[in-house]
């Protein structure tokens, strides 16, 4: 298959990349290098440096390469951030998404794979999380990607449009090719791993929510079990449209646990301090992750958090200084 990958620089666009490469499909990437890095493209894969909300040159692009299917994952994806830029959010992740939603349409490219987020739950109504709980995201980075389903909802009764939107829990781990490099970083297993290279402190933050030890608990799902699902649901897509949670369900890790995990690992202590909630943090996210087993045959590989602080660490130690500073 010929498959455009939008945001095919970044953590996950850049694995999904990985896999279709492997399995033999061929790959444009577009990505605008906003966040991600032109280093974490392979050189097999044809690469336009491009900003989704250029529509023309993209729809030119759709025509000119015979692509088949998309997967759209560039977007910007902070909580925090969003609370702050609104604005910043909202035009590139609505604008650039319904770019991207009109040069399909005029170029009769039909297929969509979407990156989602759990973030569009809000404050889960319970756990684990069922696609069909209600969804009141409490960020503008959740509004943007729940308004964008919304729209493929629509675009596909009136054009035809088949899309998976998938959303994401907490993604984690590395392949030996590619890592996270996020900057700033905030995301808790590199954060972990980079206060125990660089022997600064790391904060938890929080350690009196309801949980099993008072800690956040998140449902960490591999990157390679993550670009597995696109897969899938790219295959799936003539059977029509579908949201789906992708964590791995179960009782999720606390930010303790992974903790305990990194340390064994490394072989590291782990400089510690406790300070105040994060804003915006709820205590436990986990995903149900029924139907997409059921739908897509999805099984998670790589559960365990061995696998997950284990394979971003030798990544870590592979790329010390990231992805390097070009983009
Ligand atoms: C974040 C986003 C989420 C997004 C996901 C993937 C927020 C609030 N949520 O999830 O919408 O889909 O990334 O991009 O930004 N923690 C610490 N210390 C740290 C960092 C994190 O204790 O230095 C804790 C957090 O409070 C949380 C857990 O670790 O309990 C995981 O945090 P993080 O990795 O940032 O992911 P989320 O916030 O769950």
């Amino acid at each position: 298959m010929r498959v455009l990958v939008s945001g095919g620089a970044g953590y996950i666009g850049s694995v999904v990349t990985e896999l279709l490469l492997a399995r033999g499909d061929s790959v444009v990437v577009v990505d605008s290098l906003i966040t991600g890095h032109r280093s974490s493209i392979q050189p097999n894969v044809e690469f336009v440096h491009l900003d989704i909300r250029d529509g023309e040159r993209l729809e030119r692009l759709l025509h000119d390469r015979g692509i088949e299917a998309v997967v759209h994952m560039a977007a910007i994806s902070l909580v925090g951030d969003s609370v702050r830029e609104p604005g910043l959010y909202y035009q590139n992740n609505v604008v650039g998404t319904l770019s991207l939603l009109e040069a399909l349409r005029r170029a009769q490219v039909l297929k969509l794979v979407f990156s989602s987020t759990a973030a569009v739950y809000g404050e889960p109504a319970r756990v684990p999380i069922r696609e069909e709980d209600p969804t009141l995201p409490t960020s503008p980075y959740g509004s943007t990607k729940l308004a964008m389903e919304q729209a493929m909802h629509w675009y596909d009764r009136a054009y035809g449009l088949r899309y998976a939107a998938l959303r994401y829990f907490n993604a984690a781990g590395a392949t030996v090719l590619h890592g996270e490099d996020h900057r700033p970083e905030t995301h808790l297993i590199p954060r972990v791993l980079q206060a125990i290279l660089h022997s600064h402190p790391l904060t938890i933050f929080g350690d009196d929510y309801p949980t099993r030890d008072g800690t956040g608990v998140r449902d960490y799902v591999h990157v390679l079990d993550l670009a597995d699902a696109h897969l899938r649901a790219l295959d799936a897509l003539d059977r029509g449209s579908a949201v789906y949670n992708l964590g791995c369900g179960g009782e999720g890790f606390t930010v303790r646990e992974v903790l305990d995990a990194a340390r064994v690992i490394t072989g590291r202590p782990i400089p510690l301090t406790v300070g105040p909630r994060r804003a915006g943090d709820p205590a436990v996210l986990i995903a149900s992750s029924d139907k997409i087993r059921r739908e897509l045959g999805w099984k998670p590989q790589y559960e365990s958090l061995e696998a997950m602080v284990g394979s971003a660490w030798s990544w870590m130690l592979a790329h010390p200084h990231g992805y390097g500073t070009e983009s």
